[in-house]
C-alpha cells in the first residue's frame, strides 16, 4: 500500500503558487468562452479555476485532496472532493481544463474514460502535465537516497509521465480526435529552496524514512541535485518536462 499525497494549503501557496501562475498557457489553449460548463480536473486550490470563472463560464472543479477543495471553496467557487480516476459526470461538460494534476492520476485509462463519459459529443479535454523525462534528476535521486536507506521508491512512485505517443494512443482510443499534443522541456526557477519543494511535492517518498532521519535525507537530497539543478544565480531551476495536448471528444 502505497502512502497518499496530503496538501497544505500554505506551504502549497508558498513554494507551489508558480504551477498555476504557469498554466495560463493551457488556459489560452482551451479557449474558454462565456457560458461555458467546464470542469476543472484536479483544480487543486482553485487559482485557475476563478480564471475561468472570470472568463464568465460556468466552472466546476473536482480534486481528491479535501484540503485542496476546502481552500477552493474558500475562494467561492464550486468545487468537490472526486478522484479523476472515478469522474461522476455524464454528457454535461463543454469542457474539461486539467492543469498539473493527470501525472497524480496512473490510471490514465481511467481518466479518459471518465472525462468522455462527462463531455457532451464535440466537447473538449485540454490540459497540461507532467511528460516523460519529467523532474527525472529528482526522481533519480530520490530512488538513490532512498535505495541507500534500503527502501524501494518505485514501490512508493505516485506520478506517471506518459509520451506524447503514449497519451494519444489512450486518448484516440477513447474516442478522442487530438488536435495538438507535444512535449515541452520548461526548466523552471522556483520561488524557495529546493526543500520546499521536496517537501511539498514528495511527501510519499520523504515519509518512507524514519521520522528523525528526515532532515539527513533532504540534505543529502539537496546536496545530489545541487550540481544539475542550482544554477549559477544561486537559483533552484527544476527539470520540469510538460505534455500539453487538446483534444475533441467524436
Ligand atoms: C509536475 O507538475 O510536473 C510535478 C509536480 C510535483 C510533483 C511531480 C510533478
Amino acid at each position: 500500500m502505497t502512502a497518499k499525497q496530503t496538501w497544505n494549503p500554505e506551504r502549497y501557496a508558498q513554494n507551489a503558487r508558480f504551477v498555476s501562475d504557469l498554466g495560463m498557457p493551457v488556459v489560452e489553449l482551451l479557449a474558454p468562452q462565456p457560458g461555458e460548463r467546464i470542469l476543472d480536473l484536479g483544480c487543486g486550490d482553485g487559482a485557475l479555476t476563478a480564471k475561468l470563472a472570470a472568463c464568465g463560464c460556468d466552472v466546476v472543479g473536482v480534486d481528491s485532496s479535501p484540503e485542496q477543495i476546502a481552500a477552493a471553496t474558500a475562494r467561492g467557487l464550486d468545487a468537490r472532493v472526486m478522484d479523476g480516476q472515478a469522474l461522476d459526470f455524464e454528457g454535461e461538460i463543454d469542457a474539461v481544463f486539467s492543469n498539473a494534476a493527470l501525472h497524480w492520476m496512473p490510471q490514465a485509462d481511467a481518466v479518459i474514460a471518465g472525462v468522455r463519459r462527462a463531455l457532451r459529443p464535440g466537447g473538449r479535454f485540454v490540459g497540461e502535465f507532467g511528460g516523460q523525462g519529467n523532474i527525472a534528476a529528482i526522481v533519480h535521486a530520490l530512488y538513490t537516497a532512498l535505495h541507500r536507506r534500503g527502501i524501494e521508491a518505485a514501490a512508493l512512485n505516485p506520478w506517471h509521465y506518459p509520451s506524447a505517443d503514449e497519451y494519444r494512443g489512450g486518448l484516440e482510443t477513447h474516442g478522442f480526435s487530438v488536435r495538438y499534443i507535444a512535449l515541452i522541456p520548461r526548466p523552471t526557477p522556483l520561488p524557495a529552496d529546493i526543500s520546499g519543494w521536496l517537501e511539498t511535492f514528495a511527501g510519499v517518498f520523504l515519509s518512507a524514512a524514519p521520522e528523525d532521519d528526515r532532515p539527513a535525507l533532504i540534505s543529502e537530497l539537496r546536496e545530489a541535485l545541487r550540481p544539475t539543478l542550482f544554477d549559477a544565480e544561486g537559483r533552484w531551476v527544476v527539470d520540469y518536462v510538460r505534455l500539453r495536448f487538446a483534444a475533441d471528444r467524436l
